[in-house]
């Protein structure tokens, strides 16, 4: 996609509902360094985060050069350079079933000041960013959230979930596969360096996962900080299989032990495995550590091969399981037609949006290859076609194939208008690998 959509114009709709507030809505000029550190100050204080440092202004300006930043400025206040809301998106590549992916809208930096909560802005800016993708022609925009209660209301629906896994190592023991390569220390220069070449190699085997950025993996590193989390405890490990190719890292950190220093808990930062070998290999690694006492792995998969790998499945714990990548479905057909399914079906979905974009029924026929093409669907489905009425938000949920459409029907929000449709909708949607995101954005 061209840069284009850096400067495509603010959505008037939204641009007149906050002119009636007195407030101004507009891209702001990622050039201009003194307007960039009032947006940034303004991103941080909405996570009630510190006043970005210098550095750290210099570093995102450069870095997120690439995104679509917009801002809602009150000329009243006193210090009118920081914007009273923020919100930053950018086209990337979300992977979907199938092993391909199709590019989505990413929007991050959704924040309204304290002191202009619960106006409408947010409404205005989430709109406004719904309306500017899809004109721009993009099926779906995706996010990350702080609150589960915030974004259903927008037709967006958690489709790909995480949690955080505590292993204890001692009681774990490793069962799993034990492969030829070879782990080996590589520095976070190397790591920084080879990083982007292994997550290509690995970014179309998990649908949920999304194209990273370069300034995500400079903060990972710690490159991004002065003084505390500046990379100096982490370590940085490498697979190589048993030909000596590069097939996955792990970034981790110890954090806790006791005064005999033999009882750490490892902080897995980051692992990523191109290959199966590759994800045994290093978990196996990690687990038989010696002086450590617990793995704690924040945002990986609910469905961790690990909890298969090691011979007492009671030392892996999983807690904070829940939504993590939440989709809006703004293009049916080209959603649809975007992904892959198991199994071949003839589906009708009768869709309501209450904002419009999706508002409506498609046939979705799926070949035995695997792909769809989806047609409005007119008057009665044909005869043994499956049919389902929906909202737009559950179409969200169930795209990435990780939800079943037997559970939104039991739970009262998906609708069978046959018998048997979810059944239908499941055998061909669910993906065969759990839907997973591995960083916020
Ligand atoms: C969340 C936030 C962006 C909302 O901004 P806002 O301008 O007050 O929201 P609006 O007035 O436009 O509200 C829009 C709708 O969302 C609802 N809503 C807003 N904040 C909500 C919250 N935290 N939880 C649940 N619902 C919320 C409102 O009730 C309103 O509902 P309705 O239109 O259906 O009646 C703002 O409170 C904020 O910046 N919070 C801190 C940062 C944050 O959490 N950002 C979200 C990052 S994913």
């Amino acid at each position: 996609m061209s840069s284009e959509y850096r400067t495509h114009p603010v959505d008037a709709e939204s641009e007149e509902r906050l002119t009636a507030q007195d407030l101004r809505y507009g891209i702001l000029d990622n050039g201009d360094a003194e307007a960039f550190r009032g947006w940034l100050h303004a991103d941080s204080r909405g996570f009630h985060d510190s006043r970005p440092t210098q550095q750290a202004v210099d570093a995102q300006q450069k870095g997120l050069e690439y995104r679509r930043a917009l801002g809602v400025w009150d000329d009243a206040s006193p210090d009118p350079v920081v914007p009273v809301a923020t919100v930053a998106s950018w086209p990337a590549q979300l992977t979907v079933p199938g092993e391909t992916s199709v590019t989505g809208w990413a929007i991050s930096s959704v924040t309204v000041a304290p002191t202009h909560r619960r106006k409408g802005v947010a409404r205005a800016l989430l709109e406004g960013e719904l309306r500017t993708a899809h004109d721009l022609g993009l099926p779906l925009a995706m996010l990350t959230v702080s609150e589960a209660t915030i974004y259903g209301r927008f037709g967006f629906a958690p489709a790909a979930m995480a949690a955080t896994w505590k292993i204890d190592t001692r009681r774990a023991g490793w069962s799993g596969p034990r492969p030829d390569g070879r782990v080996r220390f590589l520095s976070l220069d190397q790591l920084s360096e080879q990083r982007a070449e292994l997550l290509e190699r690995a970014r179309l085997s998990v649908p949920g996962e999304i194209e990273h950025w370069d300034y995500l993996w400079h903060r990972m590193l710690g490159a991004a900080h002065e003084g505390k989390d500046n990379g100096k405890d982490l370590h940085a490990v490498r697979y190589d299989d048993a030909d000596g190719v590069a097939q996955g890292f792990a970034l981790y950190r110890f954090t806790e032990q006791d005064q005999e220093f033999a009882s750490h808990v490892l902080d897995l930062h980051y692992l990523l495995a191109v290959t199966d070998d590759a994800y045994a290999g290093l978990w196996r690694y990690l687990l038989e550590m010696d002086l450590v006492r617990q793995v704690h792995a924040p945002l990986r998969s609910v469905d961790e091969p690990v909890a298969w790998q090691i011979t007492d499945q009671r030392a892996a714990r999983k807690s904070n399981e829940g939504d993590h990548l939440w989709v809006r479905i703004l293009d049916a057909k080209a959603a649809l037609e975007g992904r892959r399914y198991r199994a071949p079906g003839r589906i009708g979905l009768r869709v309501t949006d209450p904002l419009g974009f999706v508002e409506g029924d498609v046939l979705v026929e799926i070949g035995a290859d695997g792909a769809a093409s989806v047609s409005p669907l007119k008057g009665e489905a044909p005869d043994g076609v499956a049919e389902l009425a929906l909202s737009a938000a559950d179409l969200g949920a169930l795209y990435l194939g990780g939800v079943s459409a037997g559970t939104l029907v039991r739970a009262g929000r998906v609708t069978e208008l046959r018998p048997g449709s979810a059944d239908v909708l499941d055998g061909s949607f669910r993906s065969p690998v759990t839907p997973w995101l591995s960083i916020w954005f």
